[in-house]
């Protein structure tokens, strides 16, 4: 089981989307096991979105992901990390398509209702700033776990 993190932007919160958004993921079958709701300083979206210091939107990135609070979530499953992303959808709302969230819910680059770990790497540093305790996590068996999974090919 892999885990990976996911942001619902200032936006998806202004919007009166967390629900419609989380229920996406839950419906899925991935299995929430780190949730919370809170403006996070500068310095955590500084080293999050490291990467992209030098590019020009960086500054309006971290100001508006700073504007207000944010969701956090940790999102647990069978490679999790690649099927958040695929039902995220691609970064620009507009190219993103119908049947993700950032297509079925977005028009905008940049306020793109979502962030999703984008690999293995990544996942690991940014649930470390998100999630720094390991009491926030709250592991859990679905009691589905059987029905969602075929136990005798991918649980073993
Ligand atoms: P996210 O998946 O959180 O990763 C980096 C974020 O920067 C991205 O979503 C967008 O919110 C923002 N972003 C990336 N590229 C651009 C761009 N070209 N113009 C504006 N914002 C961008």
């Amino acid at each position: 089981m892999e885990r990976t993190l996911v942001l619902l932007k200032p936006d998806a919160l202004q919007r009166g989307l967390i629900g419609r958004i989380l229920a996406r993921f839950e419906e899925k079958g991935l299995k929430l096991v780190g949730l919370k709701l809170r403006q996070f300083p500068r310095a955590t979206f500084e080293a999050h979105y490291a990467v992209h210091k030098e590019r020009p939107f960086y500054p309006k990135l971290v100001q508006y992901m700073t504007s207000g609070p944010v969701v956090a979530l940790v999102l647990e499953g069978k490679d999790a990390i690649e099927v958040v992303r695929k039902l995220v959808g691609k970064t620009n709302s507009r190219q993103a398509e119908p049947g993700t969230i950032r297509g079925d819910f977005g028009m905008s680059f940049s306020n793109n209702l979502v962030h999703a770990s984008d690999g293995a790497d990544s996942a690991k540093l940014e649930l470390s700033l998100f999630f720094p305790n390991a009491d926030e996590i709250a592991p859990w068996t679905p009691a589905t776990l059987g029905w969602l999974y075929n136990v005798e090919e991918e649980l073993r």
